[in-house]
């Protein structure tokens, strides 16, 4: 079980003519143990990509399987159960923080999945501490506190429903070196310690070289490189195992 999308395509609906986001994409992604990092120019599709993995948008054409689920779901409650599955983060999902406690806004998500007010605690006491957000903390309002921990908070959100893959859209831009290495050391012990699958989309190819196993490389809607890191090296031409190779990749001609 994982995601599946086969022979993907998606369409933004424009007002004269519609938008080829996404065309013709075939991918397998297991629930277990991967740790994925999406990359690609800007406009290359990458968001629109994972907002298909819990089903935030339909594929115009072809298949996206989630856990099982054809999507759109049969029943329509089955979305809840597949975005508990799948947990995603927003690019600056701090400003989707809106609760008057952070403890609060923590408990949303499994409270909406219908969990009680103590099972919803219980979760969201467990998300604070891996995210390292403090007791003493919980009854403060979330916009008190510094950037960085907004966007713990945020993750811990999602955290809260323990998905099973966790994907994330650019969760350090515009954190500092520190904030950007706790996040990262926070998903890497998810990965390691409890074998979620991370999928990761990030401009930051420092941080892909070092964290990410296997690197799927979007250009302008489609799929042009979906394998190991290491034989994204040796595609590249580079020995060096260097964010720079990664670079070299996306960048260059051939990769079309
Ligand atoms: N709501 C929308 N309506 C119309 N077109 C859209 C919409 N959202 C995105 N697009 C277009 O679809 C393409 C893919 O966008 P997407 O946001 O998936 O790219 P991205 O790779 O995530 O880019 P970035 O690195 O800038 O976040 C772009 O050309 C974008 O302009
Ligand atoms: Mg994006």
């Amino acid at each position: 079980m994982g995601i599946q999308f086969k022979d993907v395509g998606y369409s933004y609906p424009g007002i004269k003519t519609s938008y080829d986001a996404l065309e013709n994409i075939d991918l397998e992604i297991s629930a277990k143990d991967e740790f994925i990092a999406i990359v690609g120019h800007t406009g290359s599709g990458k968001s629109t990509l994972v907002q298909h993995m819990n089903a935030l948008l339909l594929p115009t054409t072809g298949n996206v399987i989630v856990f099982g689920h054809s999507l759109p779901p049969k029943r329509k409650e089955k979305i809840n159960y597949l975005r508990q599955k799948v947990g995603l983060v927003f690019q600056f999902p701090e400003y989707q923080l809106f609760e008057e406690t952070i403890i609060k806004d923590i408990m949303f998500g499994p409270k909406n999945f219908k969990f009680t007010e103590a099972e919803a605690l219980e979760k969201a006491k467990r998300a604070a501490a891996i995210v390292g957000i403090d007791e003493s903390l919980f009854e403060q309002s979330p916009f008190r506190i510094s950037g960085g921990q907004m966007r713990r908070v945020a993750v811990a959100g999602i955290l809260a429903m323990e998905p099973e893959i966790l994907v994330l859209d650019e969760p350090t831009r515009g954190l500092d070196p520190k904030g950007r290495n706790d996040l990262m050391a926070i998903f890497n012990e998810l990965h390691e310690k409890h074998g979620k699958t991370i999928i990761l989309i990030s401009h930051d190819m420092d941080l892909v070289a070092e964290h990410a196993k296997r690197i799927i490389v979007l250009k302008e809607g489609r799929l042009v490189f979906d394998g190991k890191k290491e034989a994204l090296f040796e595609h590249s031409g580079r020995l060096q195992h260097s964010s720079m190779s990664i670079k070299a990749f996306i960048f260059s001609n051939t990769a079309s």
